[in-house]
């Protein structure tokens, strides 16, 4: 069974999703770790409520980049996850970190990647007069949301949508996009050579759309 580890820093939803479709049996797999780095994550209720160990690791004062990666990279080889899940933990990962979990470190991002990198994806598109806007779970590279984009899911602009209303569309596209793409692994369906994504062994030319 897919042993997976969840790093959160906030609400914790796309956990949630994942959880459920653990818990209803579309994912053969078991959440053996939340890992916050803020204390007051939301998101940590969760581990509570489904008795799923958590870990919180705070960032200290003057502690470099390095030197958290490093300790939460220790925590992680402990656990030793098959897959890791970034479910909006709010930190850039360095290159060491991430060059050491290639192919099993994923990530939602709340844009249609390329486009939109960073923060702020919703009141960009808008700005930008877009009438399409999604989300995108990827491979994590060192390139800031920049990795081997998996799936993505759309969602329509209208005219009246302002923030809110557009971060909740995206969300609830979230919550079925991650959870598939998790599927997907616990599956072995998805394997990333290189940085070429291969699905059910072969090679996936464009990101699934759902
Ligand atoms: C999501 O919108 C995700 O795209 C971004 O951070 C947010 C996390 O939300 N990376 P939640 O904590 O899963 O509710």
């Amino acid at each position: 069974m897919l042993k997976i580890a969840v790093l959160i820093s906030g609400v914790g939803s796309n956990l949630q999703a994942i959880l459920d479709a653990i818990n209803a049996k579309n994912i053969d797999a078991q959440v053996i770790a939340i890992i916050s780095n803020r204390t007051k994550a939301k998101g940590l209720d969760r581990a509570r409520e489904h008795k799923i160990p958590a870990y919180v690791i705070p960032s200290r004062k003057n502690q470099s980049r390095q030197e958290y990666d490093q300790g939460l990279s220790e925590v992680i080889n402990r656990l030793n996850p098959d897959l890791i899940v970034l479910a909006g933990f709010m930190r850039i990962l360095t290159e060491e970190f991430v060059n050491q979990f290639t192919g099993k470190l994923i990530n939602i991002h709340p844009s249609l990647l390329p486009k939109y990198k960073g923060l702020d994806t919703h009141q960009r598109a808008i700005d930008a007069g877009d009438t399409e806007h999604g989300c995108s779970v990827h491979f994590v590279t060192p390139e800031l949301d920049g990795g081997p984009i998996i799936a993505q899911a759309l969602v329509s602009i209208e005219k009246n949508d302002d923030i809110q209303s557009l971060s909740a569309k995206v969300q609830a596209q979230e919550h079925k996009l991650y959870p598939l793409v998790v599927e997907w692994f616990a599956n072995k369906q998805l394997e990333l050579l290189e940085d070429k994504i291969f699905f059910n062994n072969e090679l996936l030319s464009k990101p699934h759309c759902i």
